[in-house]
């Protein structure tokens, strides 16, 4: 080994000089966290531009580490959509804890492999500590939580449908579709989440296999419609096998009448799933928990760490009280994974995912820091504030269209209910870099949609949201 080159010693520059690399970061984020009030919540982008700034970097020659960050982070100021920023009253996106950020931190650093309980004992306890409060705060008995950690709530949802698959029919799994004695067919609101088309492609049941029930003038899905809809499809041979309750739509943030669908459920021998992918948070406060009534009885559920819970993308969860379930749908046994350790569970063998990096760490701290009553003040507090700005808009002539007690506004302009005139709403609103809203459409009516998902907005930021508003209105 006498002539081994030597050289670069591995890709990290040596000791004094990693510890500048840190303290560039940290003033950098400093700088930006005291800063992002002050400027544009978002701004055009000149794609051509932007591309051309990327593909200077030829990877042909080292660059020093701080070039490289402030480029990046020029990059990324300039042409973002600042999901930070406390007028963002976006989608589902809130600006991210402080320890979230640092539990994203340690997790990238320390890098535990999750797959295997035994290659990460302390990371998979941490995880399924975490899913058993949930699950606890949601109506599940003690004792009986499973789940696991995904990427979002597009994969816990991913996560439901193939447990209810494996669960309804034994067979599917090792045979597939091809075993099964006709089609199966599932229920989900008009106003749910659409990632159920895409699941419905990737599991084979075929997107044309997604019932879309309409919702009622309450935006909630009607029950007599999902009624009807089973019955004619069980007439028509095919078979019902899932129901899909949403607790905090995506646009209008409206619940299901959860009690309703598990008694249907419960009585036609279906599965029921709630997607609580932003509402679920709501379990963490009393006040707001009663919204969620009923939600214990689903046989899954979706809750994303990253939407109303505030950690860094991405962060979500499926729980069960089917762990035999979940472990018959992961199924699989390896020479080269490391063997099981009696009384644990090995993450890859209750999820999609194998591989994969610790995101329950960024939840973790989070609520080790600011406790459980913490969290519940501050989702209260988003609450409180979505209540004012309605009654703001309501006091200068728009309509209301929601009724929700989770922080999401639809409002319309009485005056003009055309898509159009919404949609050059939103962007004189986004345009003038004051506030971020969107345009949407509840029930065939279009609306402005704004929600109170960031722990920075003050009640000056929903002010202005409304004067903001008001004048692109004039
Ligand atoms: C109700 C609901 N379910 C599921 C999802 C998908 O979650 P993710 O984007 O984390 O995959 C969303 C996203 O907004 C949502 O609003």
């Amino acid at each position: 080994m006498d002539d081994f080159p030597v050289g670069r010693a591995s890709f990290d520059p040596p000791g004094p000089a990693v510890e500048q690399v840190w303290r560039h970061v940290i003033d950098l984020l400093d700088g930006e966290r005291e800063r992002i009030a002050g400027r544009t919540v978002s701004a055009p982008v000149d794609v051509r531009a932007l591309r051309a700034a990327i593909g200077a970097y030829g990877f042909d020659r080292p660059a020093a580490p701080a070039d490289v960050i402030d480029d990046v982070a020029e990059l990324l100021r300039a042409t973002t959509v600042h999901t930070t920023h406390p007028r963002y009253f976006g989608l589902f996106n809130p600006t991210p804890t402080l320890m979230g950020v640092v539990g994203e931190t340690l997790a990238a650093a320390f890098n535990p492999q999750m797959a295997a309980w035994s290659h990460a004992p302390a990371a998979a306890e941490i995880e399924a500590h975490l899913l058993r409060f949930l699950g606890g705060r949601l109506g599940y008995p003690p004792g009986t939580v499973a789940g696991s950690f995904t990427s979002g709530g597009a994969e816990a949802n991913l996560t439901a449908v193939l447990l209810a698959l494996t669960r309804t029919w034994p067979e599917y799994g090792e045979r597939g579709l091809r075993a099964l004695p006709g089609r199966p067919v599932m229920y989900a609101s008009a106003e749910s989440h659409l990632a159920w088309l895409k699941i419905a492609h990737a599991t084979g049941i075929g997107r044309d296999a997604v019932r879309l029930v309409p919702a009622g003038r309450d935006l909630r899905i009607d029950t007599g419609r999902l009624i009807e809809q089973v019955a004619a499809d069980c007439a028509d041979g095919d078979l019902p096998f899932l129901v899909v309750g949403t607790a905090g739509t995506t646009a209008a943030g409206v619940i299901d009448p959860l009690h309703a669908l598990a008694d249907l459920c419960r009585d036609s021998g279906l599965r029921l799933h709630v997607d609580a992918a932003y509402g679920g948070a709501a379990a963490l406060s009393d006040r707001l928990r009663p919204a969620l009534d009923g939600i214990g009885r689903a046989d899954s559920i979706t809750v994303d760490a990253h939407k109303w819970l505030s950690v860094p993308m991405g962060a979500g969860a499926l729980l069960t009280t089917d762990a035999e379930g979940l472990a018959e749908t992961f199924r699989v046994t390896t020479s080269y994974m490391p063997a099981d350790v009696p009384d644990t569970v090995d993450p890859y063998t209750s999820s999609q995912q194998w591989s994969r990096r610790f995101m329950g760490l960024k939840l973790f701290l989070s609520l080790a820091v600011a406790g459980r009553e913490g969290y519940a003040e501050q989702l209260e507090r988003d609450a409180d504030l979505a209540d004012v700005l309605r009654e703001r808009l309501a006091g200068t002539g728009w309509d209301i269209l929601n009724d929700t007690p989770l922080p999401v506004v639809c409002f319309a302009d009485p005056g003009t209910g055309t898509w159009e005139h919404h949609d050059a709403l939103a962007r004189k609103v986004v345009g003038g870099g004051r506030a971020w809203i969107s345009p949407v459409r509840l029930d065939g009516r279009a609306a402005l949609r704004a929600c109170v998902i960031s722990h920075r907005t003050t009640l000056q930021d929903v002010e202005e949201l409304v004067r903001a508003a008001n004048e692109a209105r004039k």
